[in-house]
């Protein structure tokens, strides 16, 4: 029987993959055992430490539900969410940057009309009216175009987090379609801060390398139109105390919006306003191409409890 060493170890698996009918999955396998194999030695892993990352993955597949996704939360906190997007958008070219999807894209986003109230149930949160444009990168508006939004309250929670998620149903999350002008415009309440959910195994990660867990206030878009590139992004509320040290690393400065405290006594679409509310304006530019949107995590209200 042949023997390998650590190094024809690496060849033989390698090898192992060469008649695989796929080329792009060959090359992905090959390049997988290679870095892990890679890891291993620099390491000298250890057999506790080997077993300690099973349980981890293993828990990180147990937390998993139709909108709990640990995986996802996973691969942000390492980073790893961000540099597949960095690698997959790395000619811009006018248009807007994209960002992490984040693991909070769940369920229907029914499409409201212009000017709907998404947070119509918080008491608390400061009023807040965001008008966007979606337009080419040379600036002619899209007209049509489905704008998936959502965004945590200002408690820090998004509504898939609550235990009466399934009864009371979505909230501060809606899909708007552009005006022949490519303008949607909707009130809600401004974001905070949050942490990302810490009770699972990536939370165990940060507590236990002392970082902190919190992401600054956005708001997330989804703007798919057909024939250019889907973007995938959030809009940053300018001052938050995060924005240097996002735990997702999802911060880019082209998307840390300008909020603007206003006391007008009308709002932006002519209607009445609060005494104190404030104003988010941003143009979303669109890159010709193609591509699949994503689609939100599956569930149907009422079907998980
Ligand atoms: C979010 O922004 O919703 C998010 C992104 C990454 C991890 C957790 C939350
Ligand atoms: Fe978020």
């Amino acid at each position: 029987m042949h023997q390998f060493s650590e190094t024809e170890l690496t060849e033989a698996v390698v090898r192992s993959f060469e008649d695989a009918p796929d080329p792009r999955v060959k090359f992905l396998l090959q390049e997988l055992v290679k870095s892990l194999h890679d890891y291993v030695r620099k390491t000298s892993l250890s057999f506790e430490e080997w077993e300690y990352a099973i349980d981890f993955l293993t828990r990180t597949g147990q937390k998993c539900t139709p909108i709990r996704q640990e995986f996802i939360l996973l691969s942000d906190v390492l980073g790893v969410s961000m540099l597949v997007d960095a690698v997959n958008h790395r000619e811009r070219g006018g248009a807007t940057e994209t960002t992490v999807l984040g693991p909070f894209y769940v369920g229907e986003h029914k499409e409201m009309p212009h000017g709907a109230d998404i947070s119509p149930d918080s008491q608390s949160g400061q009023k807040l009216f965001v008008q966007a444009r979606v337009t080419d990168v040379a600036g002619k508006p899209l007209a049509g175009v489905p704008v998936d939004v959502w965004h945590a309250d200002d408690g820090g929670l998004y509504d898939s987090q609550k235990p009466n998620y399934a009864t009371t149903g979505p909230s501060a999350r809606a899909r708007f379609v552009t005006d022949l002008d490519g303008r949607i415009f909707f009130r809600s309440v401004v974001p905070c801060s949050y942490p990302v959910p810490i009770d699972g195994p990536t939370g165990e990660l940060i507590r236990q390398t002392g970082r902190h867990p919190m992401r600054p206030a956005h708001i997330h878009f989804v703007v798919a139109a057909p024939g250019y590139e889907p973007l995938v992004t959030h809009l940053f509320i300018g001052g938050d105390k995060y924005l240097d040290s996002d735990v997702v690393f999802g911060v880019k400065d082209e998307l840390i919006a300008k909020v603007e405290k206003r006391s007008d006594a009308v709002m932006p679409d002519g209607k009445p306003a609060p005494s104190e509310w404030n104003l988010m304006t941003y143009e979303f530019h669109l890159k010709p191409g193609k591509g699949t949107p994503p689609t939100p995590l599956g569930i149907k209200l009422g079907e998980y409890a």
